[in-house]
């Protein structure tokens, strides 16, 4: 898809189908009036009445699309609508954008689409959201359907931006970083969407590798490699399964970085619960237990392309939860690359065994902060639902930065405190800690405080994902299924560390 910025009057865009935006409670007329004083009277009257018939008033969920009968230089126009003026903001826009692009995708297909962006903020924030949220709502994964109906899938050629700020080379960079950013996140949305049996450790150590390019390398760590290095935690995770785990480093260097930050995903290409094994109901997703590791490996391959002045080293810690005869038993002790031993006493808490070695591993390169995404508790969706993921940390400065680039970046993360009482529960008999505390009592707490036991006292934060990552509806920007909810959080993120 191409993008570019237009200046000419609205009346005049030869689009196939113009966008505009309509703020609630806001005068469509007055509106169409200040984009354009040359929008013909009687056409804007015509738009008038519609959008009362269809009791259009600029709601966030609203949406008009009306043919121009020549009245206009492009053949179609849609109103959508934007919510309160006031709230407006580059997240809402991205939704907005989202939801129109979502429709049309499932329609017939369209050379060029023309999206008036109203001046909400003056930067390249704004025409970036816009353009995120196109290629994000168009998202759909039709690998698997067999049907020529059910594989259609209109495409857009180019995307016209009107009335942005910008000059030609804020807009092009806009454009090129809007781009890579929703283009990660679909492939790492492909990624969870694909099959267990298909997207396997190895598939995801395959396609790590296959990023490898500009400044970006790709180190895969097999079994028998993890045994020797100590990674007790994360290979007793693996004994379960007949697949083979694989601890899979990536490493993005530029010359001029001053900061190095590490990032970590839990990668369970499939959680069954090992022994202490799930119901059917709540294994039935469970492919998506690897979201953490999509995540940072799209967000790797972002990074080479988009070059930021910063090192980041990324663990994806992938092997499967598996209940095999080789399984670990509740009761087990593992040692976990740091020295420390865990009485495994529930063999479902495998995501913190996981992350435990890959933050050990991390810490030891001694970077400036750690990050970590994983799936990792079912008590983070029970209190926040699918509307934000839980961010835990031991550094304020951290979590607030993470917290307020989500926000830029349209993921809401919402704190959960780390208070020592929770550590309380972690305690073992026989080891240095036990991998589940007491069922139902802060779970999503109680797990951060176990990966905090990792971490060497470094700056860390842990992003807790199990909910947004995963939808049983599309909503705005969000597709159903799995979302990869993070990856633009951290590009956005990472963007910012490097200036
Ligand atoms: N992958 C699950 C967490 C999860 C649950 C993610 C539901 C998404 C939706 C994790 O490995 C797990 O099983 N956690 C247990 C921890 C418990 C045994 C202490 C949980 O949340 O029940
Ligand atoms: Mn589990
Ligand atoms: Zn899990």
């Amino acid at each position: 898809m191409e993008f570019k910025k237009e200046t000419r009057p609205l009346s005049q865009v030869d689009a196939d189908t113009l966008v505009i935006f309509v703020f609630q409670d806001e005068l469509i007329e007055t509106e169409l009036k200040t984009m354009d004083a040359a929008f013909p009277g009687d056409f804007i009257s015509a738009v008038n009445q519609e959008c009362a018939r269809e009791n259009f008033t600029g709601k966030p969920t609203q949406a008009v699309q009306l043919p121009t009968y020549g009245k206009l230089a492009a053949k179609r126009l849609v109103i959508k609508g934007a919510g309160k003026r006031a709230a407006a903001d580059t997240a809402t826009m991205r939704r907005a954008t989202a939801s129109v692009a979502r429709r049309m995708s499932s329609g017939t297909a369209i050379d060029t689409i023309a999206v008036h962006v109203p001046s909400v903020t003056a930067d390249q924030a704004l025409a970036q959201a816009v353009i995120e949220g196109w290629l994000l709502g168009c998202y759909q994964f039709k690998k698997y359907k067999t049907s020529a109906d059910d594989k259609k899938h209109a495409q857009t050629r180019q995307l016209v931006i009107l009335n942005s700020p910008l000059n030609d080379e804020q807009f092009q960079h806009a454009a090129f970083t809007a781009a890579t950013i929703a283009q990660a996140t679909n492939m790492a949305r492909d990624m969870v969407a694909e099959p267990p049996d298909y997207m396997t450790p190895s598939k995801l150590a395959e396609i790590a590798s296959g990023l490898s390019g500009d400044r970006l390398t790709c180190q895969v760590i097999d079994r028998d490699e993890a045994a020797k290095m100590g990674m007790g935690a994360f290979l007793g995770v693996a004994r379960g399964a007949h697949e083979p785990p694989k601890f899979i480093v990536m490493r993005y260097m530029h010359p001029n970085a001053k900061r190095t930050i590490a990032i970590a995903g839990k990668g369970i290409t499939f959680d069954s619960g090992g022994l202490s094994i799930k119901t059917a109901l709540s294994m039935e997703h469970m492919k998506y237990d690897m979201t953490g590791a999509a995540v940072v490996i799209a967000t790797m391959g972002a990074l080479s392309r988009l070059q930021p002045a910063i090192n980041v080293t990324a663990v994806a810690a992938a092997t499967e939860n598996m209940p095999g005869s080789t399984a670990m038993h509740p009761g087990d002790i593992v040692t976990a690359l740091n020295g420390k031993t865990i009485e495994v006493n529930n063999t479902d808490a495998e995501g913190r065994l996981v992350l435990a070695d890959a933050l050990c591993f991390l810490s030891k390169e001694q970077p400036d902060e750690i990050i970590d995404l994983a799936t990792l508790t079912g008590a983070v969706v029970t209190a926040l639902g699918r509307a934000a993921a839980g961010i835990m940390s031991n550094n304020e400065d951290l979590l607030k930065r993470l917290v307020s680039c989500g926000a830029l970046a349209g993921e809401k993360l919402w704190q959960l405190p780390l208070f020592d009482e929770y550590k309380d529960a972690l305690k073992s008999d026989v080891a240095d800690l036990k991998n589940a505390g007491a069922r139902g009592e802060a779970g999503s707490p109680a797990a951060a405080m176990f990966l905090k036991e990792f971490v060497d006292g470094r700056p860390w934060a842990h992003l807790d994902i199990a909910g947004p990552a995963w939808m049983d509806k599309e909503k705005d920007e969000l597709n159903k299924g799995g979302t990869a909810f993070g990856v633009r959080t951290l590009c956005y993120y990472l963007l910012a560390q490097a200036q």
